[in-house]
């Protein structure tokens, strides 16, 4: 077994090497002056099973171009099996059509990955579970839940806690989530968006009053969804409210917007490289998902069950 990075998450892919006892295969993914990628592998690969670790966040198109050309040049040099680790998978949230003449371009990457030669996928919390669908070849989808849960328990387990969805589409992860924590309650956030990029929060479905708020989602993004959310949870009454996300994109002005959000806390995952000022916000905290990926791997190496890790 061989484990390549690209250069969009290098300390994940590390850490997932680290916890497999592997180095990480030598290689460079070098770019030409105009930007061009070129990517080289300066050990043979020739019949192993490689797994390639590149979460494919910003800047998206760069990191996406460059886990295809790693995926060429593997299949060019005689990997016996490539596996793409795509812990956050960009593009993810254009899973259908939202209008007519609209792209899905979550099935676009799909067919990507497969055409430049991956044998499998391994992913982390798809925003949508049915995206394992637009591939034809076995796809993992990977849940933070059993990491978050066991931090919640661990932080907030002596609390009265609501897990909360930010929005109606989350409420089957939030019931998940609700499930670890021992059947914590469940509220809903009705939220209403008019335009892409902003948010509105409608009103709480739950008695939130009194509770230590547990908001789950896959993904903040601009912060307006969860930002909003908390600030209604709290004019709930309820007494806290922390934001456990499995993937930190932390557009733009995120940072600062929950930086001075009702937020007591944003809690990611290490799928995305966190930036300077991510890891500089005393409001955020990320907690690291290498294990999980790296006994994925392992197991799939093996080939032995990945859904009993979650059992
Ligand atoms: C939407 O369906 C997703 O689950 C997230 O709620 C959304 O992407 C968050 O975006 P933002 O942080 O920009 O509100």
């Amino acid at each position: 077994m061989k484990i390549m990075s690209g250069n969009s998450n290098l300390p994940l892919a590390r850490a997932i090497a680290a916890y497999l006892e592997l180095p990480l295969t030598d290689a460079a993914v070098r770019r030409f002056a105009d930007e061009e990628i070129f990517v080289e592998i300066h050990e043979n690969v020739r019949g192993e099973d490689v797994f390639i670790v590149q979460p494919t966040s910003y800047p998206v198109n760069d990191n996406l171009m460059e886990l295809l050309i790693c995926i060429d040049a593997l299949r060019r040099a005689s990997a016996k099996r490539i596996t793409a680790v795509v812990p956050y998978f960009g593009y993810a949230r254009q899973d259908r059509k939202p209008g007519p003449r609209t792209p899905i371009s979550a099935k676009l990457v799909a067919n990507l990955l497969t055409e430049a030669g991956a044998d499998r996928v391994l992913s982390v919390d798809l925003h949508a579970g049915q995206i394992q669908g637009f591939f034809d070849i076995p796809t993992d989808n990977l849940f933070a839940a059993p990491v978050m849960a066991a931090d919640i328990q661990a932080r907030y387990g002596d609390q009265s806690l609501m897990v909360v969805s930010p929005d109606v589409g989350g409420v089957v992860r939030a019931r998940a989530l609700a499930k670890r924590l021992d059947n914590a309650p469940l509220a809903i956030v009705d939220k209403r968006r008019d335009k892409p990029g902003q948010s509105e929060v409608m009103n709480i479905i739950g008695d939130v009053k009194g509770r230590a708020c547990i908001l789950i989602d896959d993904i903040i993004d601009s912060g307006g969804t969860l930002c909003n959310a908390a600030q209604a949870l709290m004019d709930e009454g309820a007494t806290s409210v922390t934001a456990y996300i499995t993937h930190g994109v932390l557009s733009g002005a995120a940072v600062s917007r929950v930086t001075n959000s009702a937020l007591k806390e944003l809690v990611i995952t290490d799928s995305i490289q966190a930036t300077e000022d991510a890891k500089a916000s005393d409001k955020i905290r990320i907690l690291t998902i290498a294990p999980l990926i790296g006994e994925a791997i392992r197991r799939i190496a093996d080939e032995s069950s990945v859904s009993s890790l979650f059992d």
